[in-house]
């Protein structure tokens, strides 16, 4: 149970118009600061300023990443919890709050539009593209290691691009479907696989954040370079885990954080990668845990190369026997 002065700072934390428009948004998952100062048309300072004391009433959590700061709201107990519950009484068609949603929609939708526009782009080039990052090898021959030994009925690989991990996965598993919101990628993909009659792999338009139709039936999902491009990675993984077949295993692969802004400004990432705290978060958040996580550094120097990690996820024993 919580102290009556912790509930009381909560309290006054929230109880201020821009605050709980803040609150309000951040109930529709992680905002970077600078797309909230864009929805809130106020300055920079201001906004942290509001962020900052919501932070330290328990509220919302801030994740840095280099000069950025990501929100969300708190989970749990205590004053979050007592807020939650306020928040879910506040009426949502308050016009106030639907312009502020729709702000929030059209930046979210030209993030989306920079990074379709950049996949476009780059799709002719991208398997050429890919294996600039990293040591491709050892990663390829991680994945296999790491999941060939098990039966895999059926795999999704979210954010498939050109379909090199369905090239990996396809003989280790029953059926695959590669699924991708680039109608280029996929076009790139569906043309690698049209004479590939031995495995059951098909090449879907769609979004990682709409997998209802595979309720609960994979039992590998992969995310292979893709989360660092996505708004909300903490939702992604969430639609991620209502896809997996009880007992499934998730597969991540991506950057360790790093600060190559450069990526973001001409290579439409979203985030300089992810910490394995982060990671963790997520996961426990929609009933996963970390079971195994590697790290795969460049063999640039230091400060040039990118770290790639890996990260195993799997249902925890709490969840299994629920
Ligand atoms: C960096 S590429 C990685 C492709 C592939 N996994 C690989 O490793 O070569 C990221 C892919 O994610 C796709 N993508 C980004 N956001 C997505 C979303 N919300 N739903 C589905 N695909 C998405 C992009 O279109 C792009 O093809």
């Amino acid at each position: 149970m919580d102290t009556f002065a912790s509930i009381v700072e909560g309290l006054k934390a929230a109880g201020e118009a821009t605050r709980l428009r803040l609150l309000m948004l951040l109930r529709t998952g992680e905002i970077s600061v600078k797309d909230l100062t864009l929805v809130l048309d106020q300055s920079q300072p201001r906004v942290s300023r509001h962020l900052r004391l919501m932070a330290e009433a328990g509220l919302v959590t801030r994740y840095a990443e280099g000069s950025w700061a990501f929100f969300s709201l708190k989970g749990g107990h205590g004053a979050a919890m007592a807020i939650g519950r306020v928040l879910q009484d506040i009426d949502p068609n308050d016009p106030v709050l639907v312009a502020d949603r729709e702000r929030l929609g059209e930046i979210r939708a030209g993030h989306r539009a920079r990074a379709a526009a950049y996949f476009a782009n780059v799709a002719r080039s991208w398997d050429k593209t890919r294996s600039l990052h990293v040591p491709e090898t050892d990663i390829e021959a991680a994945i296999l290691d790491l999941v060939g030994g098990t039966k895999i009925g059926l795999c999704l690989d979210l954010g498939t691009g050109t379909g090199r991990m369905l090239e990996l996965l396809g003989p280790k598993a029953g059926q695959c479907v590669g699924i991708d919101s680039s109608r280029a990628m996929i076009a790139m993909a569906r043309a690698k696989f049209s004479d590939t009659a031995a495995n059951d792999i098909s090449i879907r338009l769609g979004d990682i954040e709409h997998l209802e139709e595979y309720e609960k039936s994979a039992d590998l999902i992969l995310m292979h370079q893709v989360l660092h491009y996505l708004e909300d990675p903490g939702a992604a993984l969430a639609s991620v885990r209502g896809a997996l077949k009880p007992g499934g295993t998730v597969l991540l692969v991506d950057f360790a954080p790093h600060a190559h802004r450069f990526l973001a400004s001409e290579h439409a990432h979203r985030r300089l990668g992810f910490s394995n705290e982060q990671i963790a978060s997520w996961a426990v958040a929609t009933g996963l845990g970390v079971t195994h996580c590697r790290q795969f550094p460049s063999k640039l120097k230091e400060k040039e190369g990118l770290t790639v990690c890996l990260w195993l996820l799997k249902e925890t024993d709490k969840e299994q026997a629920a």
